[in-house]
């Protein structure tokens, strides 16, 4: 972990036209934040600056719902963006850029990128789960009473939505001196295997509900969480939750589909952990998300292709 504290950055941050002198405001919060390692900030409304030569790609902006909008009209507006923005990583960005997508349908939208940037990795594009695994960690973290560091390898499954598995079977708490199973720990299997998990799959739109405006502070925090564990890898005996590609040999989860994993990370380099045990409670939900995940990239294909 000490080369990523010591390693200075240069954001280059892209915006639309209309949405520079908002921008503007951002630079003047960071400069603000007087970071030790932010050496530079470029704001910018042209893609062939923003993504010049990057290292790091945080793929944030995408087409919010409006009211009114038909789901698939609104696919097709996020197709055409991340097309536009996995072509311009193609033609600019170093080869082995890490590209992270949070724009949502992020999963959707990360393999578009993916798909229109084929001179880099698949392996090198991901998409943001960490918020939904922070979520559950917190979540068994309170029922305990205990901190959230003291609880490790939840896993979320499939989409970044509400058909999401957060899956406890192979969580593990510290408490009271000793390693426990999640259910040992806590001693309601009703509220794993219920309240527990549509609370986490809930999560997002509670957080509008009360704040009138969704996450903002906890996706930024699930973003660091993310690119920092890729930088400087997972801790031993430990994973975490990441979309990534899916090659069709995992789980039985189709292939050619961004897909949350439980994933353990070395040199920059994930893999998916491959030897859990899964009930048959875990894999109904586990293709549950994942036939929404097929659904979802057949009609963005088609979308691709025009
Ligand atoms: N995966 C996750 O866990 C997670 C968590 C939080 C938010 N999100 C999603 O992230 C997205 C952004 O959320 P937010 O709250 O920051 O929204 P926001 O509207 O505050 O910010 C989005 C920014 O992206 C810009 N943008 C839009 N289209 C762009 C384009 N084509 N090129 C460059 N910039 C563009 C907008 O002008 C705006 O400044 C949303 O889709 C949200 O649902 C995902
Ligand atoms: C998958 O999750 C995204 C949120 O990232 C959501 O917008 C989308 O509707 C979900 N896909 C389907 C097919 O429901
Ligand atoms: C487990 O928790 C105890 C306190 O209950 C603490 O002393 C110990 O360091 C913890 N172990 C780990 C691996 O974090
Ligand atoms: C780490 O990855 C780099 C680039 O993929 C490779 O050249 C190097 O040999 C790897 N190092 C180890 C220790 O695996
Ligand atoms: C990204 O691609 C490079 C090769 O260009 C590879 O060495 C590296 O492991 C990939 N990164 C991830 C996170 O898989």
């Amino acid at each position: 972990h000490c080369s990523a504290k010591l390693t200075p950055i240069i954001l280059l941050l892209l915006d639309i036209t209309p949405m520079l002198p908002v921008l503007e405001g951002v630079v003047m919060e960071l400069q603000d934040c007087a970071l030790p390692l932010l050496k530079e900030i470029i704001p910018t409304d042209k893609e062939e600056v923003a993504f010049k030569d990057l290292d790091a790609a945080i793929l944030v902006g995408s087409m919010p719902r409006k009211e009114g909008m038909e789901r698939k009209d609104l696919l097709k507006a996020n197709v055409a963006i991340f097309k536009n923005q996995g072509a311009a990583l193609d033609k600019y960005a170093k080869k082995t850029v890490k590209v992270l997508v949070v724009g949502n349908p992020a999963n959707t939208n990360c393999l578009v990128a993916a798909k229109s940037a084929p001179s880099i990795p698949k392996e090198n594009f991901s998409c943001l789960t960490r918020l939904d695994h922070n979520r559950a960690r917190s979540q068994v973290a309170m029922r305990c009473g205990i901190p959230a560091t003291q609880v490790k390898n939840v896993i979320i499954w499939g989409n970044h939505s509400s058909t999401q598995y957060p899956d406890v079977h192979h969580c593990k708490v510290n408490m009271s001196g000793s390693e426990l199973t999640c259910f040992d720990a806590i001693k309601d299997d009703d509220w794993l295997k219920g309240d527990f998990i549509t609370t986490v799959q809930q999560r997002g739109a509670a957080v509008i509900k009360a704040r009138k405006l969704s996450s903002a502070m906890s996706a930024a925090k699930a973003i660091c969480d993310h690119m920092r564990d890729i930088w400087s890898g997972t801790h031993e005996g430990e994973f975490t939750s990441m979309g990534v590609y899916s090659t069709g040999n995992s789980y039985g989860v189709p292939e050619d589909l961004i897909y949350s994993f439980p994933v353990q990370i070395q040199n920059k380099t994930w893999k998916i952990v491959d030897s859990l045990a899964i009930n048959d409670f875990s894999k109904s939900k586990m293709d549950a998300t994942a036939a929404e995940l097929v659904e979802e990239r057949d009609t963005a294909v088609a979308f691709l292709g025009v």
